[in-house]
């Protein structure tokens, strides 16, 4: 059955907004896994801007359904991700300047530093999954390194509007997809999915997993801030 890797960064941005205790990503994840979710997803990125070495510690502790940890192929992450072992770790680019992941890993470009942190991980006894931008040549090269699963980055989709560019983005993800599959590989995808077009790569053939983040956290503060704010009203009229 399709899986839903649900992706708690950005309770973690909002409470690195002030550096304070809330709201506390490790509880979200446990409240995603009450919800059903089958995995939590979570970036230890370089800079730190929102999950911290803490977070993942305690995720690693409390979190029942799988756990896969996003991070770049640098010795420092990818030490602490084969100390802490993690259910998967999905490798993917980082740049410092970007606001989000922006493209799929360049394993064309950059083989033996991709291979070489595969190897790391899998030594480890840790599932790898490769973060690529649906093109042939980048599957082809990812295909090479033995990984468990390659996820799809569904960006260009996801931004695209509907008509005929977003069609043409879909067609290429179900190219890809068939590649991976093909190629034994378990696929997965994720980026800028949300709850009006997550439909089409849901229905893809052979997808077993999700990552979404943005939409769903986006989501919780907007359903929920009726209630916040009503809860904030009843707090302040409470007798003291
Ligand atoms: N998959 C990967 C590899 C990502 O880097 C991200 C963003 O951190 C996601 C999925 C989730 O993307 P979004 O937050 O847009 O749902």
């Amino acid at each position: 059955m399709l899986e839903l890797g649900v992706n708690i960064d950005h309770v973690a941005t909002l409470r690195q907004a002030r550096r304070t205790y809330e709201p506390d990503p490790v509880t979200a994840s446990l409240l995603a896994e009450l919800a059903g979710a089958d995995g939590i997803t979570c970036h230890l990125r370089e800079d730190r801007r929102h999950i911290q070495d803490r977070d993942l510690h305690l995720l690693k502790q409390m979190v029942q359904v799988k756990l896969n940890l996003e991070c770049a192929c640098e010795s420092e992450v990818l030490e602490i991700a084969c100390q802490t072992k993690p259910d998967q770790v999905t490798l993917v680019p980082e740049k410092r300047e970007e606001v989000t992941t922006e493209g799929g890993l360049d394993v064309v470009g950059q083989w033996e530093k991709v291979a070489s942190s595969v190897k790391k991980l899998q030594d480890a006894g840790i599932p790898v999954s490769l973060f690529l931008d649906p093109d042939s040549a980048q599957i082809e090269a990812g295909a090479t390194m033995n990984v468990e699963a390659i996820e799809l980055h569904t960006g260009v989709y996801a931004l695209s509007k509907i008509g005929p560019d977003r069609e043409k983005a879909l067609a290429q993800l179900k190219v890809a997809s068939a590649e991976i599959v093909d190629a034994g590989i378990r696929l997965h995808a994720g980026h800028g999915l949300n709850y009006q077009n997550v439909q089409a790569v849901a229905a893809i053939d052979q997808m077993v997993e999700l990552n979404i983040g943005h939409a769903i956290v986006s989501r919780a503060v907007l359903v929920g801030f009726e209630r916040a704010v009503r809860e904030m009203k009843a707090a302040m009229l409470q007798k003291s």
